[in-house]
């Protein structure tokens, strides 16, 4: 009686709490990351690892600051890991074994316990401890190194599951690239461990750094630097020249713009290119005559990589809010692109213009993040509706991955030349996610998957599918994470798999990929997605995990 009237007395507040339709929102973790997340890659269902430059890091190991962290999404704390050589502005991947393997860096410069990072391979083996709990860096200096010195390069998983590591500057980057490394190199070796001569990244110096590239579903690479863009065949070492990013929009190092993959879907996997953001200006212009308040574009260019594609080359939009330098720009398990950090003006690199605010080149962070929808029509693709709005400026040296969770880590921000705190855009250790609104609802679950599952296989998992989304749009994806860093996400990938519920919503039917060129083989997490609703992601390897290079 007492209950029944308590439930009738409630039931309007509770109907209003079911009605609230859930927000995007930002949630600030109380503990920081001790080093700055310069770089972020998400190693296992549990945990991203972090690097940073060896520098004076808050967080200790062995008695001296770590630049190497764990982060633990689960109970959002941080645990020191030890690096021997200084990660500063590296690259890295995932390989089709399931290894993560990090190149290149900087000199030790600040810290007299680092090593050079220059030449440095860092493998980080699949660690099963769900909080960290000995996993490890490994590395061996001696006998383990790229070919050619690398800072701020680019690593991209091929088709064969290797990497592809390309360009960077040898020891000096203030700003532009005035000590190229115009080369590409492979991990494992290839060519006998020779590199291989770059036309294209002599082309586009000197703000060529991080190249953005993909993995193409033919089997080639697509490049931008500057504002040129290629296709490499690798097999014939040969590039196919694509037309310039127009209007002088330039987009890499130090004139960040970022680039993503769009999704491939079955049954052709037509590859599609957007590149949003950077500055339209003329690299010749040196530091001195640039300024923090120069404004970044809001120019984005998308572009079909097919022959007719080509043809009519780069279309244009513009993203919703204004320019941004430095953005990032992530894939959501439904296959929309969130784009997020960054400026609205100025550079990338510390301290070189004449008005950079403390060391910061960039001013006016963008604090809102916008959504972008491939699939909708020109001219109405981004919207920032119902989006929060962060506290946490993130401008040079920040990253943000998609968790297997489904939110994604924001994390860093470090435009001073070591910890800072007194300035305007201080080293930032503050971590926060972004969660997308489906956090707060029911959403599917997929039942166990195999661990490693074959290139065009079938496959039967168990899922569950709350009541309210039956019937819905069902999408399912494969998705790697990326490497995060410097306004890029080197190997994030979604291909979309055809997939079929049964007649009772109990079972999931799906067809893997055709091949290694559709999605290179290793780890990849798979996401059902019903009516927007994502669930968590399953941790897979596509394909055999042999280590590479392997034709699966
Ligand atoms: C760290 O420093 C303390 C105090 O200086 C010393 O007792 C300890 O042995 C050092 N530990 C390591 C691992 O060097
Ligand atoms: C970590 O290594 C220590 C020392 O080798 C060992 O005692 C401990 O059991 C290991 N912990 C895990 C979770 O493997
Ligand atoms: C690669 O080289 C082979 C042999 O020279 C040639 O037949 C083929 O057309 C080339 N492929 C491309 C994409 O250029
Ligand atoms: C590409 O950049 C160069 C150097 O700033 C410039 O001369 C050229 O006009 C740009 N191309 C386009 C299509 O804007
Ligand atoms: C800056 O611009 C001035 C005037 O155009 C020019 O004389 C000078 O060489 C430029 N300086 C640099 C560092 O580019
Ligand atoms: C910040 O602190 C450093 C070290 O205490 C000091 O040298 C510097 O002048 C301070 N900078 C500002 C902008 O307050
Ligand atoms: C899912 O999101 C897309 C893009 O915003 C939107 O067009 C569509 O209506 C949404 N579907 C549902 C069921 O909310
Ligand atoms: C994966 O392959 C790499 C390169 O051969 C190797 O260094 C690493 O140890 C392998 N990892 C596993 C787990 O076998």
């Amino acid at each position: 009686m007492l209950r029944s009237l308590l439930y009738l007395l409630l039931s309007p507040l509770v109907l209003v709490f079911a009605n609230a339709a859930p927000q995007w929102r930002f949630d600030l973790k109380a503990e920081r990351s001790g080093i700055v997340a310069l770089e972020a890659i998400v190693v296992s269902p549990t945990l991203v690892l972090f690097f940073d430059r060896a520098s004076d890091d808050p967080l200790q190991i062995n008695n001296h600051s770590a630049w190497g962290a764990l982060w633990d999404l689960q109970t959002s704390t941080v645990r020191p890991v030890d690096v021997l050589t200084n990660s500063f502005c590296a690259s890295g991947a995932m390989i089709s074994n399931g290894t993560m393997v990090s190149v290149g860096g900087d000199l030790p410069r600040q810290s007299t316990f680092a090593q050079s990072g220059l030449t440095a391979i860092r493998i980080f083996e699949p660690c099963a401890s769900p909080n960290g709990d000995n996993c490890t860096v490994f590395e061996d200096p001696q006998t383990l190194n790229l070919a050619e010195p690398r800072w701020y390069p680019t690593a991209i998983r091929i088709f064969d599951g290797s990497l592809l590591i390309a360009g960077g500057t040898h020891v000096n980057a203030a700003f532009y690239n005035v000590d190229p490394a115009n080369s590409y190199e492979f991990f494992p070796p290839k060519d006998g461990g020779a590199v291989r001569p770059s036309a294209f990244l002599e082309r586009s110096l000197p703000a060529n750094l991080f190249p953005r590239g993909f993995a193409l579903p033919d089997g080639q690479v697509f490049f931008v630097a500057g504002n040129q863009s290629i296709i490499y065949d690798i097999k014939n070492d040969t590039e196919t020249i694509l037309p310039d990013i127009p209007n002088n929009v330039h987009v890499t190092n130090p004139i960040d713009g970022s680039a993503i993959l769009l999704p491939l879907s079955p049954p052709n996997y037509t590859p599609e290119v957007l590149i949003c953001g950077g500055t339209a200006v003329d690299p010749a212009i040196q530091p001195a005559n640039l300024s923090s308040q120069f404004p970044a574009t809001r120019q984005c260019s998308r572009i079909v990589l097919t022959e007719k594609g080509i043809k009519e080359g780069w279309i244009l939009e513009e993203m919703l809010q204004g320019g941004r330098t430095m953005p990032e720009m992530v894939h959501l398990p439904n296959g929309q692109v969130l784009i997020i950090n960054g400026g609205r003006t100025g550079f990338a690199a510390i301290a070189q213009v004449p008005d950079a605010i403390g060391g910061s080149n960039a001013d006016h962070p963008a604090l809102t993040p916008e959504i972008y929808t491939p699939t909708a029509k020109l001219g109405s693709r981004f919207s920032d509706t119902g989006m929060p709005t962060s506290i946490v400026p993130r401008l040079y040296h920040s990253s943000v991955t998609l968790t297997p969770q489904g939110n994604f880590l924001v994390a860093g921000s470090n435009p001073n030349a070591h910890t800072v705190l007194n300035v305007t855009f201080p080293s930032e250790f503050r971590v926060e996610t972004l969660d997308p609104p489906f956090m707060f609802v029911e959403r599917p679950v997929i039942g166990t998957l195999p661990e490693k599952i074959a290139f065009g296989a079938t496959t039967t998992v168990s899922v569950s599918i709350p009541k309210n989304l039956a019937g819905g749009k069902l999408q399912l994806s494969l998705m790697d994470l990326g490497f995060s860093t410097h306004a890029f996400h080197s190997s994030a990938r979604l291909v979309f798999m055809d997939a079929k519920l049964s007649k009772d919503g109990a079972q999931l039917t799906f067809t893997m990929p055709p091949n290694g060129r559709v999605y290179p083989p290793g780890p990849a997490w798979v996401f059902l997605t019903i009516d927007n609703v994502s669930s968590e992601g399953v941790r897979i390897i596509a394909g055999s995990g042999n280590a590479p290079p392997t034709l699966d």
